[in-house]
């Protein structure tokens, strides 16, 4: 018995793009199949030469196709697109959209929630990575957003080292198990800072925030850059309806942080949503998160306590949420995850009115 041609490429509805998150055969991907006897051979054309995906599709493809009555063995060959082809591509994807939207290419129903802090150095990246894990393992489509235009670490924290694909003028994110990735220092030689400013930061991160192709998501977790300063105001307007969740360790500087996130707050349009005390322990103390969160008239939403396990994971490249799960730092985390997912929830109630507003 000849292996059918209907019902491979039926089986090949089921080969997703890791990437692009679509059947191979909604994205026209599938070029040739040919069937001689029990010998399958197909041809798959990818967006761009040299696509690090290949062994994903080699998997699915003999996982698919490799069972199917009549079928004896699967050959799968690459080719790649043309640039017509890519263009196809990308209007597909984007809907039919045509024209450059303006601003983040975001459904209305995608959280957006940016990670703030009133300085530097209070683990803001390492709880952006966490969080977006823990999220992920709720089963939300997730995507980090590395926004941080001083520092980008979040490609190390996760290990992603690979460039994003560039499909006609679309970003598409590297993924991590299922987390989306995108980081302004994908784009920037050597890593070094940007050294726009004003204007011209604003303009090149709205070009880079419209042009990522980010799919279906649940929930963006933005990876802020420190301070409640001009870049963060200039980020906050591109994102919108974001919400802020503001991280301090366990020192009481409350005051001074509250006023600044306030403004920041309100000239951005932004719901603060909550604040979170990072670095708890018997030598930091704790109580910072819970004045800063009373000064603001927000909850808080939880806190970490300090642990080398995050630091070491980190700088491995693996969330501390999926390294060690049942570590003190990740439970919390989970929490975390959990209370955020609250707030949207009990959306209305806890809404910042008593905010200290500077004129
Ligand atoms: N709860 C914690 N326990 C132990 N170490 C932590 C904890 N949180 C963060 N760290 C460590 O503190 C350092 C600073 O964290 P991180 O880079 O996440 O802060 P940040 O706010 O993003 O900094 P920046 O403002 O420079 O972007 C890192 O080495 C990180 O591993
Ligand atoms: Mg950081």
């Amino acid at each position: 018995m000849a292996a059918n041609r209907d019902s491979i490429l039926e089986a090949l509805e089921r080969v997703i793009d890791p990437e692009l998150r679509k059947p191979v055969t909604e994205l026209d991907m599938v070029r040739d199949v040919r069937i001689d006897g029990g010998d399958v051979g197909i041809t798959i054309a990818l967006t761009v030469v040299g696509c690090p995906l290949r062994s994903s599709f080699q998997d699915q493809v003999q996982r698919h196709v490799g069972p199917l009555p009549g079928v004896e063995s699967v050959s799968l060959d690459f080719d790649v697109m043309s640039p017509d082809e890519r263009q196809a591509l990308t209007r597909k994807l984007r809907g039919g959209l045509t024209e450059r939207t303006k601003g983040i290419s975001l459904d209305a129903s995608t959280r957006v929630v940016a990670v703030c802090s009133g300085k530097g150095g209070v683990g803001k990246s390492t709880l952006t990575v966490n969080l977006a894990a823990a999220f992920s393992d709720l089963g939300l489509r997730t995507g980090v957003l590395d926004a941080d235009v001083y520092g980008h670490s979040i490609p190390h924290l996760l290990g992603i080292h690979r460039q994003p694909v560039l499909v006609d003028r679309m970003i598409v994110p590297p993924v991590r198990r299922d987390l989306k990735l995108m980081s302004i220092g994908f784009f920037l030689e050597d890593n070094a800072p940007v050294m726009w400013r004003g204007p011209m930061l604003h303009k090149a991160l709205e070009q880079f925030l419209s042009d990522v192709h980010w799919g279906e998501l649940d929930i963006l977790v933005v990876d802020m850059p420190p301070g409640t300063g001009d870049v963060a105001i200039s980020l906050g307007q591109l994102l919108p309806r974001a919400e802020v969740i503001l991280v301090t360790t366990p020192q009481p500087l409350a005051q001074e942080v509250a006023i600044r996130a306030a403004r920041m707050a309100q000239k951005t349009n932004t719901r603060l949503i909550g604040v979170i005390e990072n670095m708890t322990s018997a030598v930091f103390g704790s109580g910072g998160g819970e004045t800063l969160a009373s000064e603001l008239g927000v909850p808080l939403l939880g806190t970490v306590p300090l642990d080398a396990r995050l630091r070491l994971s980190g700088d491995a490249g693996e969330p501390v949420v999926w390294a060690d799960p049942d570590s003190d730092a990740a439970v919390a985390i989970a929490e975390l995850a959990d209370a955020v997912v609250a707030t949207h929830r009990e959306r209305g109630v806890g809404i910042v009115k008593s905010l200290p507003l500077v004129s």
